[in-house]
């Protein structure tokens, strides 16, 4: 079986783009593959966060997860800085990583410029320690957005670079870039993606929205011209709706344009808004639950730590050897 992990960070907010371009397809991995999957909370400090909101990020990711179809059994689910190899590593990796090649990161530039001096040495480092966490598990493939190609082709290099130098320690991981096929667009643009980060919360609606919230964003969705409800490559508003109604529903897009032909837009929205709370109200009650009982999330994420420490300290007692500091 493929060793497969990834990390997504803790964010208060994840919106249904989120769950169907990453969280969703975790889930449909894990029969086949070997799944290690964590909370990368080490690098969410690289931009300033309040501890109280961090905690609570934390363990509302852990319940998505959870609530999702994350089954801890299957996949070894944990919170990045209870395994503290991963630290470890990444200083190791920061001696053999280059200035130069950080500083090409485009995700670091995006981040920093603007901003002068005044960006944290996490930011700019946060590629290497993202390298440890994959290096760590010997992990073969790496299912990541688009955006973080370049991170993974770091830790390819990273890996070589080590491996040349210290003798074979590292398998070589890939990343596996998530299909375009699920990249939701904002509800009030046809040209930017669903985005947390967007200015308006009409652009997405989030997984924790309540039925009233989702019907005044749906209500407030751009469409395209005519009347239509019919998806194609000049009708990019209706796509983007009939592919949120598909993903809830589970029904073809096809089928949806059928079910709605001769019907306007209102009509269509009104149905849309009901399938998406449909949809969504199980899962935010299994996530409310899951919140309820924060003692089982936080042994649920130890029980976790416990079973990547044995790969990840497994992996460092190779390392420190190859370095020459293990003196036993
Ligand atoms: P955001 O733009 O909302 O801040 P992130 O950059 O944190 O999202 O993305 C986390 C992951 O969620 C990405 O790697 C990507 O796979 C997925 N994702 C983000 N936005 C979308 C979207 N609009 N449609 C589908 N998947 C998305
Ligand atoms: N940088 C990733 C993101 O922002 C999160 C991440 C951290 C990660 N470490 C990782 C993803 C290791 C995959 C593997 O989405």
């Amino acid at each position: 079986m493929t060793r497969v992990l990834t990390g997504l960070q803790p964010s208060g907010l994840l919106h249904i783009g989120n769950y169907f371009g990453a969280v969703e397809p975790m889930v449909r991995l894990q029969g086949e593959s070997e799944m290690f999957m964590f909370i990368p909370d080490y690098h969410a400090i690289t931009v300033p966060q309040k501890p109280a909101e961090l905690r609570r990020n934390i363990l509302f990711a852990t319940a998505v997860y959870l609530a999702a179809g994350i089954d801890p059994k299957k996949t070894v689910l944990f919170q990045q800085s209870a395994v503290s190899q991963h630290t470890e590593l990444g200083w190791i990796l920061n001696c053999i990583a280059k200035m130069g090649e950080l500083g090409r990161m485009t995700q670091f530039k995006d981040k920093s410029t603007g901003k002068g001096e005044n960006v944290s040495v996490g930011l700019f480092d946060y590629p290497v320690l993202m390298a440890a966490d994959i290096l760590l598990y010997d992990t073969q493939a790496v299912p990541v957005g688009a955006d973080q190609k370049q991170h993974v082709e770091l830790a390819r290099d990273l890996a070589i670079r080590f491996n040349k130098t210290f003798g074979d320690t590292f398998v070589v991981p890939e990343p596996l870039i998530r299909k375009e096929g699920a990249r939701l667009m904002g509800l009030d643009s046809t040209e930017k993606k669903m985005s947390k980060s967007a200015a308006s919360p009409k652009n997405y609606i989030s997984l924790m929205d309540d039925a009233a919230a989702v019907e005044k964003k749906i209500k407030a969705a751009v469409t395209d011209s005519g009347t239509e409800v019919k998806a194609g490559p000049n009708r990019p508003a209706l796509t983007n709706l009939l592919t949120i109604f598909s993903l809830v529903s589970g029904k073809t897009v096809a089928e949806l344009e059928k079910n709605h032909e001769g019907k306007e837009y209102g009509a269509f929205k009104t149905d849309l808004a009901e399938a998406v709370n449909a949809w969504s109200a199980p899962l935010q009650m299994k996530i409310r639950e899951l919140l309820a009982d924060e003692a089982a999330l936080v042994a649920v994420l130890k029980a976790g730590a416990e079973k990547a420490r044995v790969v990840a300290e497994k992996k460092m007692q190779a390392v420190r050897t190859k370095i020459g500091v293990a003196l036993t």
